[in-house]
């Protein structure tokens, strides 16, 4: 099989990019336009497999998207693409809606002419056999929860911030392709992942750094906003299981059940490298800053037989090691633009 992943070079791409290429004979190729959060050293171990191609460009290219369809005979598209922080989204909207919603509904073009079949009848559209279009989606596009409940697949779309919104409206606009055209589609939409690879301007390997620099680390409002951790290898599990099993049409929803408090994982972040609480620093809140994210994964546990692996003590473990082993990696990405980013971000 010839899969397109887009934004293959960020966090969760480049490890779905190697869980696919270690675990299938598929070929994998990576379209990815490398802004500040795609990082070709995430690919170093399988940039000379020769099942793995890489391709700088955006997913708003169209031309470059026909080209790379017909050349690779494109089967699949898995669109992890986007621009993803919602503290950027806050201090500049515009690009996450080119990206998130201009950029998606490019690739789903390029996905209808290339998969449609050529006898097409205007009102009866056939498509090549098995191909698949699976738009990479979050449960920030539910909103925010109180002090209970959970996010079910029939939950409302409600966002809150610019990046979540623009989320929420490529869910809605790959589900009218799937509607009107009868592309074949799944939507998945997980909580939030933490592993190794991952930018520092998220709240995990942010905290990580800053401590192990004993650096202040920056939590927001009083630090009980809570979010529903899933370790991103088994994401990208549950990716695949969607890829192979998912039913035409559906959406699934991906948590690992495992809701903390902020302030909580800051604390476990410092007990685990024994630095002082001390370093805690509470800031000004996110604006719109959503309470509680937690996902019901009834559905891809029940019809998928997905169910997560790592238990938080153990991934956490795991992740911290992997930045301490990994100083070099952090070290090259946030000697750049990062500065300025982190100064801006936090007013230092
Ligand atoms: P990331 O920011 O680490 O990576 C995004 C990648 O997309 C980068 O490599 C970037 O260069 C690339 N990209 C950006 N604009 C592009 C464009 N126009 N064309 C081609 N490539 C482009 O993001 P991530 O955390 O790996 O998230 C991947 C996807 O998963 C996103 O769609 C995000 O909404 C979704 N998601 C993330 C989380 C999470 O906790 N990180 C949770 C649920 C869903
Ligand atoms: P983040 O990793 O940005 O993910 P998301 O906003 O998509 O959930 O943030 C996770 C939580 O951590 C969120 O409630 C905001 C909070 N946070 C801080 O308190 N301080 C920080 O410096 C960052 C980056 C996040």
């Amino acid at each position: 099989m010839n899969i397109l992943v887009t934004g293959g070079a960020g966090f969760i791409g480049s490890n779905f990019v190697k869980h696919m290429l270690k675990n299938f004979d598929h070929n994998i190729i990576n379209i990815d336009s490398l802004t500040y959060a795609g990082n070709l050293k995430n690919l170093q171990d399988v940039q000379n497999n020769d099942r793995y191609f890489f391709i700088k460009g955006s997913i708003e290219d169209r031309i470059l998207l026909e080209n790379v369809f017909q050349k690779y005979d494109i089967q699949v598209v898995i669109n992890f693409a986007a621009e993803s922080h919602v503290d950027r989204s806050i201090s500049d909207p515009e690009i996450f809606l080119n990206t998130n919603v201009i950029g998606t509904q490019a690739l789903l073009d390029a996905a209808l002419n290339y998969w449609k079949s050529e006898s097409e009848n205007k009102y009866d559209i056939k498509f090549k056999d098995e191909v698949k279009f699976i738009q990479i989606s979050t449960d920030e596009v539910y909103g925010t929860l109180g002090e209970t409940g959970y996010f079910t697949e029939e939950t409302g779309l409600a966002p809150n911030s610019p990046y979540s919104a623009s989320k929420a409206a490529s869910d809605m606009i790959v589900r009218a392709y799937h509607e009107t055209y009868g592309l074949p589609i799944n939507i998945t939409r997980c909580s939030n992942n933490y592993g190794p690879l991952q930018f520092p301007e998220k709240l995990i390997p942010l905290m990580i750094n800053n401590a192990l620099k004993e650096k202040s680390l920056p939590v927001y409002g009083d630090g009980c906003q809570v979010r529903d951790w899933l370790h991103v290898k088994d994401h990208c599990r549950a990716i695949d299981c969607v890829l192979r099993y998912g039913k035409n049409g559906e959406i699934y929803n991906i948590g690992g059940n495992n809701e903390k408090k902020n302030i909580e994982i800051v604390r476990l972040i410092l007990n685990k490298l024994d630095k002082s609480e001390s370093l805690i620093k509470h800031v000004q809140d996110r604006l719109g800053h959503d309470r509680r994210y937690a996902i019901d994964n009834t559905k891809i546990m029940s019809e998928l037989g997905w169910s997560p692996e790592y238990s938080f003590e153990e991934g956490i473990q795991k992740t911290i090691k992997w930045y301490l082993e990994n100083e070099e990696w952090m070290e090259d990405i946030t000697s750049g633009d990062y500065i300025n980013y982190y100064d801006h971000m936090y007013n230092c």
